[in-house]
């Protein structure tokens, strides 16, 4: 089997924990490298995270590279919602012995996109500072990325996308919250972005089951340790496990696309409103659309009992 190369650049964060275990365990996913940036802790935090996070799967081989400590153009913002004192849901893992790579993560984006021209899919699942900064320093590699695909926005195509809003304004998503100036530069960049907005990735249907739990609870690996810990910490602050593993959703539909059903549509990022900053304004209209926002690929519907059984699977093997 032919495997997809693919780069993982994110915040470690509970469910970007996850996203990096499910990411490592994919057969079909060659997984290059982790990136992290500044999102839901701060970049030295995240890094370590996404460190502990290997060395709990034994795959210090692959690579992770420290990226920016702050979004392009403001402070970052405190998250309302909290990944817990450790950033992991208080898993509290063990200090990893493995150190960062030398290079910055922008760096390393750049030079593995080089490398391997129109083959590397990037999975976005913090602020896209580092995506923005690499396309910014290095433009060609915007024609070498094969795609974007991003825990991203919030469209306003079903309830969730405003009830589980999890920017720190009313209607927008986190990860362009923090960073509004890069998702707008990214947005725009002409690579193919596939966007997983709220409305799929924290669904009302992304619920594990009592039998989920159970299989969890009876795993020996330590990574279904991770996650039964992470539903107990979000459980007992009144969330639901959907939190846990928002993230995962880009990995599954790297594995497979078929999980979303996607639309093109004309987005805009706001970078100014005091009440909508961070929104992604999707144009919907009949008429008049303004074409001049850029256009990508949104998910409108997910399959997501099939994606629940490859997290599971994934998670249990
Ligand atoms: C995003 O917010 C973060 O807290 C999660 O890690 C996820 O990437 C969802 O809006
Ligand atoms: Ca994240």
């Amino acid at each position: 089997m032919k495997q997809k190369k693919i780069i993982l650049d994110c915040d470690p964060g509970m469910d970007d924990s996850m996203a990096i275990v499910m990411a490592c365990k994919a057969p079909e996913l060659d997984l290059l490298a982790v990136t992290t940036v500044n999102g839901n802790y701060p970049a030295g935090i995240t890094c370590v995270n996404a460190l502990k996070t290997l060395e709990l799967l034994g795959r210090t081989d692959i690579p992770v590279a420290k990226g920016m400590e702050s979004p392009m153009v403001r402070p970052s913002p405190r998250d309302p919602f909290t990944h817990g004192e450790d950033g992991q849901a208080e898993n509290f893992l063990p200090e990893p012995a493995a150190r960062p790579c030398e290079k910055h993560a922008v760096d390393l984006l750049i030079d593995l996109v080089k490398a391997a021209p129109g083959e590397i899919t990037i999975l976005c699942t913090g602020p896209m500072s580092n995506l923005a900064i690499a396309m910014q320093k290095a433009p060609e590699i915007k024609g070498m990325i094969r795609e974007i695909i991003a825990i991203t926005g919030a469209f306003g195509l079903n309830a969730c996308a405003w009830a589980n809003a999890t920017g720190d304004t009313p209607m927008s998503e986190w990860n362009v919250y923090v960073d509004p100036e890069a998702a707008d530069l990214v947005y725009r960049s002409g690579v193919k972005l596939t966007a997983l907005g709220l409305d799929v990735a924290t669904h009302f249907d992304v619920n594990l089951t009592e039998a989920d739990i159970a299989a969890l609870e009876k795993s020996p690996n330590k990574e279904a340790g991770f996650l039964r810990q992470a539903i107990r910490f979000v459980n007992s602050r009144g969330f639901e496990a959907y939190c846990t593993v928002i993230d995962c959703m880009a990995v599954g539909c790297a594995i497979d696309p078929t999980l979303v059903e996607t639309f093109e549509g004309h987005v805009g990022v706001e970078t100014a409103g005091s009440l909508t900053l961070g929104m992604t304004v999707l144009d919907a209209r009949h008429h008049f659309v303004w074409e001049q926002l850029p256009l990508i690929h949104i998910a409108r519907r997910a399959d997501h009992q099939r994606f629940l059984r490859l997290l599971m699977k994934l998670v249990l093997a």
